[in-house]
């Protein structure tokens, strides 16, 4: 007898099964995992990111964990033509790369923000943008990763945060479009707290940040439920993000004051 959680896990994995879904930014951390999902669903997958070598690992996992079918393209988001990615037809699109940033002071290097602007959102406006036509033909989804950083002004990240809080302008605004259009795409902005991805970054933010980091195996499951259950917003871990959110509307000083107080400050680089 399956828990009612099982029997969700099912429904999920039947509708994902055949669907033509890209994942971008999948060769490491939640995207890596979301491919090895989709796969285990019996999903067409392609994945994007810069490094082949580790996309070609991906794809090797992901065809003996049962995709329907794998494709990669390489290459940096910044500079790759959305129409390069597209599939013959596509039901979900799932935005998750990131550039790399610095968590620490922000001392003015505008350059810094321009480039991660077309890297964190220009570049999710384009392949929104071409695959839209698809999308409205399949009735199909968009997900955009996000972060809390996106919703909540954080000292150390803020052209890190700069980027997220545009993904939510763009997206909330594009669902309340589609809407007006009567065009059936859902649209949603997944707030992801602190995620146990072991990259560098994470590891700088770590020695600051007190609680525990979430599994990134969990978080790649729960942003794929969201999507194929055309969810507005997903907040994962669910406490720790929505917390946050509720206390931003209410009482943001005491949040602002919070955000600053679980991080021990001094450990922050200054140069
Ligand atoms: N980890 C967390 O705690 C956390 C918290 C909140 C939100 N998030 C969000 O979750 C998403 C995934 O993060 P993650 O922790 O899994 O990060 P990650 O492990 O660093 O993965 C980032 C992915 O993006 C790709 N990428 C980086 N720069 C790129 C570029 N210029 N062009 C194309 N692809 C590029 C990377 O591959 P290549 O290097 O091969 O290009 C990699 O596959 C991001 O949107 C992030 O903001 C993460
Ligand atoms: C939109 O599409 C979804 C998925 O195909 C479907 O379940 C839902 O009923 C549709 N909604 C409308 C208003 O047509």
């Amino acid at each position: 007898v399956l828990s009612n959680h099982g029997k969700l896990l099912c429904v999920i994995m039947k509708m994902l099964k055949g669907k033509r879904v890209i994942v971008t930014g999948a060769s490491s951390g939640i995207g890596e995992q979301m491919a090895y999902h989709l796969a285990r669903m019996g999903s067409h997958i392609l994945i994007t990111a810069r490094t082949e070598v580790k996309l070609q690992k991906v794809s090797t996992q992901c065809r003996e964990l049962g995709a329907a079918s794998i494709h990669y393209v390489s290459g940096s988001m910044e500079n790759m033509s959305p129409q390069s990615c597209l599939l013959g037809g596509l039901d979900m699109l799932i935005l998750n790369h990131v550039g790399s940033t610095h968590f620490g002071y922000f001392k003015g290097d505008i350059e810094h923000p321009r480039k991660l602007l077309e890297i964190n959102v220009l570049s999710y406006v384009a392949m929104t943008v071409s695959a839209l036509p698809m999308l409205k033909e399949s009735r199909g989804s968009v997900v955009a990763v996000s972060s809390l950083a996106g919703k909540v002004g954080n000292p150390f990240t803020v052209p890190y945060s700069t980027t997220k809080f545009a993904l939510d302008g763009f997206f909330s605004s594009l669902r309340q479009m589609l809407i007006v259009e009567n065009a059936n795409v859902s649209i949603t902005l997944c707030v992801l707290g602190y995620i146990n991805t072991g990259k560098a970054a994470m590891k700088a933010v770590s020695h600051v940040i007190c609680n525990k980091p979430a599994p990134k195996e969990e978080c790649a499951l729960e942003i794929i439920k969201s999507g194929a259950l055309r969810q507005r917003e997903l907040h994962y871990p669910y406490i720790s993000v929505t917390i946050p959110l509720i206390l931003r509307d209410w009482v943001p000083d005491f949040l602002d004051a919070l955000t600053r107080n679980i991080m021990d400050i001094e450990k922050v680089e200054r140069t």
